[in-house]
């Protein structure tokens, strides 16, 4: 079976220095905001060229801390896409604030400039996530946004490292929020994430929200804080990868090359060409007909296919009442039909061809 993603396989090629680095700490005693964190939002920062790096315990909590710091709340509308996941409205709901989702390009799969312009008058913050990897159009997008005098916060988790112009993910937005879920392109041993800023205020804010609302020990300063610290260990593995991490995103654009390369001129298939610098290639996605059986198909041809993500967040139960768009017919179509093929630093190029051959032979195009 050729998985869509084959975590192991990092593992053994880091694992001795992961080992040692995962003892050092436990040998050290020392599990929570130690050296091993402050050396990461250090390495992080400067890695993103942004001045401030707060190190959490998952990509929900930098996105929910992200709009606790800008105060959204209750009352507030907060638009976003309705085709990634449902992360960002998760975060919109956990402050009580109502997502309002507008439509993606039919190519980028990412928010468009004229949906947003649609929107923005009724909006307090809007949040923007770099889907599958491929920066979205970022200086359209933060004009509108800026002119209606409203914040950006940029969803980055799965584009660790993507770069347009001279600048990183990371370093566009008001606010920035990573995710290092294992199977990310920077991924800890566990949850982890992460919220970049160059704003000294708002970083000040979100370290108090991460530890209690604390102005200092045991002085709760802040509403709305809680416990999210990324812990020495994650924080010492993410320290290890880090440097490793240019490397396999280029690995990734290769592998996106060579899947554009082999899916050429299938009917059933679109392609949405990947691979360049703005793009870590996260999950290398195609639109398929049928996507469903043919997911299963591949499956039982032994390739692990899947739907990223299957259900817009419109449609789903707990997001009922948000607010949207007149039309999200990209979106939903996108949906309908998105399919990811497997991708990940380690797949070598003979697994590749063998999955673009299931697929071939899937779609009845050998
Ligand atoms: C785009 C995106 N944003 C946010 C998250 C949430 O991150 P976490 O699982 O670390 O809470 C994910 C997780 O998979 C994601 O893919």
């Amino acid at each position: 079976m050729i998985l869509l993603n084959d975590l192991k396989r990092q593992q053994l090629a880091l694992g001795a220095e992961l080992k040692a680095a995962v003892c050092k700490v436990c040998d050290r005693g020392w599990y929570a905001l130690g050296e091993e964190v402050r050396g990461f939002e250090a390495e992080f920062a400067s890695y993103c060229g942004v001045a401030n790096c707060i190190a959490l315990n998952s990509g929900t909590d930098a996105l929910e801390l992200a709009l606790r710091c800008l105060g959204i709340g209750d009352d507030d509308v907060v638009v976003t896409v309705a085709n990634a996941g449902g992360y960002a409205s998760t975060a919109i709901r956990l402050v009580g604030a109502t997502p309002h989702y507008v439509d993606v390009d039919g190519f980028s799969m990412n928010m468009t400039a004229a949906s947003l312009q649609d929107a923005i008058a009724d909006v307090s913050a809007v949040i923007i996530t770099h889907l599958y990897g491929r920066l979205a159009a970022m200086d359209e997008l933060v004009a509108i946004a800026r002119g209606a005098g409203v914040p950006v916060i940029e969803d980055a988790s799965h584009a660790h490292g993507a770069r347009r112009a001279g600048r990183r993910a990371g370093a566009m937005s008001n606010l920035a929020c990573f995710s290092f879920y294992p199977t990310k392109n920077l991924g800890a041993a566990g949850d982890a994430g992460a919220i970049v800023t160059d704003d000294e205020g708002l970083s000040k804010r979100c370290r108090q929200l991460a530890q209690y609302g604390w102005s200092t020990r045991y002085n709760a300063e802040l509403a709305g804080g809680r416990n999210s610290r990324m812990d020495e260990m994650q924080a010492a593995v993410l320290r290890i990868k880090l440097p490793h991490l240019d490397g396999w995103n280029d690995r990734r654009r290769q592998i996106a090359a060579q899947y554009e390369q082999g899916l050429q001129n299938i009917p059933q298939l679109r392609l949405h060409t990947r691979g360049t610098d703005d793009d870590t290639v996260h999950l290398f996605v195609v639109e398929c007909q049928d996507r469903d059986t043919v997911v299963e198909d591949l499956q039982k041809a032994g390739v692990g296919a899947a739907a990223h993500y299957p259900v817009a967040d419109h449609r789903q139960r707990a997001f009922a009442d948000c607010h949207r768009s007149e039309s999200l017919s990209v979106t939903e179509a996108l949906c309908d039909a998105v399919m990811s093929l497997p991708c990940y630093p380690e797949i070598t190029d003979d697994e590749v061809a063998t999955v673009i051959g299931a697929v071939r032979g899937v779609l009845g195009c050998d």
